[in-house]
């Protein structure tokens, strides 16, 4: 059996009833923002086959089924991430899960590092579209695809009615909300000052190493795709001090707030919209 299917009927059981609409998942140093749910149900990755363990602090592992804004939502706390070990897939089953329980899209978010010298960190940036320099791609030697398309399409990965959408619950909030392309690094190591400067030049604002493996599964699986970026600290080279996993979860903490308005108001839009609407 495919993993999600076997994922999806524990879950099932677990929160009977219960048919989520937008799947979340949240990075480092985020998972504050799942307190902002009305949680009818909370799993640990652990007892759902198929479910990774996250093995980063600031990565929780566990899935909180309930309602934000009024939209019934299941919200992925942790990532394991492909330089953990575990393959670029590692979050596939995860991701499908959320096409399997009935979600329409997928909000991702992470902390990442802002390729713009003038930006602070505390901002938050919405993904428009990504760079996979990864070197390696979630849809590695899947022959049968998961019963979808091997050939994904990634012309307009990230949705541009649910991103405007997004905006929109932004300015209403009063939060500045900047866009841009994010660029996917395979990692642990941040980079050196050079990549920085090669990062910037092949037009990407901001990097990081998650969010495009999840991306690109959640397409395959017919998800919309949404993705908000914490920017925690200036790239390499372009600050007085090196970045750290301790400043990406500290600053990324600070950023929680601003996380649960925005998430709140996009779901309450979303929550209100012909496709979403329950
Ligand atoms: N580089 C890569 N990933 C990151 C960074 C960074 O500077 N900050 C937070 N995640």
């Amino acid at each position: 059996m495919a993993g999600e299917v076997a994922a999806a009927a524990v879950i099932r059981r677990l929160a009977e009833g219960f048919e989520p609409r937008l799947g979340i998942v949240l990075g480092s140093g985020l998972a504050d923002v799942a307190g902002t749910l009305q949680a009818v149900a909370e799993i640990a990755y652990a007892d759902i086959p198929g479910f990774p363990k996250p093995s980063v602090p600031g990565h929780d592992g566990r899935l909180v089924l309930g309602t934000l804004g009024g939209l019934p939502v299941a919200c992925l706390l942790g990532r394991v991430h492909a330089y953990e070990g575990r393959g670029y897939g590692a979050m596939a089953t995860p991701v499908r899960t959320l096409a399997r329980l009935g979600c329409r899209a997928v909000h991702l978010t992470a902390a990442a590092g802002s390729l713009h010298p003038e930006w602070s960190p505390g901002m938050l940036m919405a993904v428009r579209d990504h760079l996979n320099l990864m070197g390696g791609n979630p849809l590695i030697d899947q022959p049968d695809a998961h019963g979808a398309d091997r050939f994904v399409d990634m012309t307009a990965a990230y949705d541009t009615e649910l991103m405007a959408r997004q905006h929109r619950a932004a300015s209403q909030a009063g939060l500045p909300l900047a866009e841009g392309v994010y660029a996917a690094l395979l990692g642990p190591s941040f980079e050196t000052p050079a990549e920085v400067r090669m990062l910037a030049r092949l037009g990407a604002d901001a990097v990081g190493m998650s969010v495009v493996p999840e991306a690109i599964v959640a397409r395959q699986a017919g998800l919309a795709v949404t993705a908000t970026v914490a920017i925690t600290n200036l790239g390499a080279g372009l600050a007085t001090s090196p970045p750290s996993h301790q400043e990406t979860l500290q600053v990324a903490g600070t950023c929680a707030r601003a996380f649960r308005t925005l998430l709140t108001a996009f779901c309450e839009d979303l929550a209100g919209s012909e496709i979403f609407g329950t």
